[in-house]
């Protein structure tokens, strides 16, 4: 009795310790297996903030939210606030045996006709080890879990109907900078609550797209890449883990 009070005393001051906000254009802060991070990469194209708060984390899994408001230039992301695993890289593609992956997420609050994406960024390069978006990326693999107002991917719509994880998703495809990026698009609605194997997509991307298995796994990142309106979305847990 005595001891099962003192575990959930620990836990609450745990949860309270670890909740704090960021606000600045790049700030960062280590949050358990994972680093959160503002990324308002492109700013400049909006008049707006955002404010990325760490609620808890619980071994793999963590729970986080992200605020946004963002007016002008529709047709441009804003930022992406995302949590990036510390260590679930720097494997090679033909390696890996499974990716389990389990997020669910709501917009607590969202005004009418945003036009956002909530999605995986995740990131292949020729280097064991390389920052997302940088000369050392590849291939930009993004999933898009909702994607709404309208926005579309970089580059064209190449396939439709790919039955992927248990889900269905259009596939588009286009250069970006000195990578390719090719985007998983549910077909229709949103899934706020996936679970999946990862290595399903990196097999697909393998088998049918070229990309080699050699390549190795830089970076996978979650988060919500808002173009215009505002929105407090809220991430009830999001894990990931790495088999090889
Ligand atoms: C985000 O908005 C919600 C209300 O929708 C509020 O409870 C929360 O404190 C806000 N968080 C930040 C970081 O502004
Ligand atoms: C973010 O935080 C700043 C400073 O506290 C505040 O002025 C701004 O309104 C917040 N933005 C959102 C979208 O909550
Ligand atoms: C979310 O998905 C998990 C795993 O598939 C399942 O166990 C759970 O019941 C789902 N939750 C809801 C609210 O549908
Ligand atoms: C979200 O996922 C977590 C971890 O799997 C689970 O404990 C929680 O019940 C889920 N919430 C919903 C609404 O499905």
């Amino acid at each position: 009795m005595f001891k099962n009070l003192l575990v959930v005393v620990f836990a609450s001051v745990l949860t309270l310790v670890s909740a704090q906000t960021i606000s600045g254009q790049y700030d960062c802060m280590l949050a358990g297996a994972y680093t959160l991070c503002q990324n308002l990469w492109g700013e400049s194209a909006g008049v707006g903030s955002q404010n990325s708060t760490l609620m808890s984390t619980d071994g793999n899994a963590i729970t986080w939210q992200t605020n946004w408001t963002w007016a002008n230039n529709n047709n441009n992301v804003k930022s992406y606030a995302n949590v990036l695993h510390n260590t679930a890289k720097g494997m090679q593609l033909g390696s890996i045996t499974s990716a389990p992956t389990a997020w669910n997420w709501t917009y607590v609050t969202e005004s009418e006709g945003i036009r956002a994406d909530v999605s995986y960024d995740i990131w292949f390069g020729v280097a064991q080890s390389g920052t997302a978006a940088t000369s050392a990326s590849s291939y930009e693999i993004m999933i898009w879990l909702s994607g709404l107002g309208g926005i579309q991917p970089v580059g064209h719509q190449i396939d439709s109907g790919l039955n992927i994880a248990g889900h269905t998703w259009n596939l588009w495809n286009g250069p970006n900078a000195n990578w390719q990026v090719f985007s998983f698009v549910i077909s229709s609605g949103e899934v706020r609550n996936f679970s999946a194997d990862l290595n399903e997509f990196f097999q697909y991307l393998i088998e049918n797209q070229g990309v080699a298995s050699t390549q190795y796994l830089q970076a996978i990142q979650t988060g919500t890449e808002p173009f215009v309106g505002s929105a407090d979305l809220f991430v009830e847990s999001f894990a990931v883990t790495v088999n090889v």
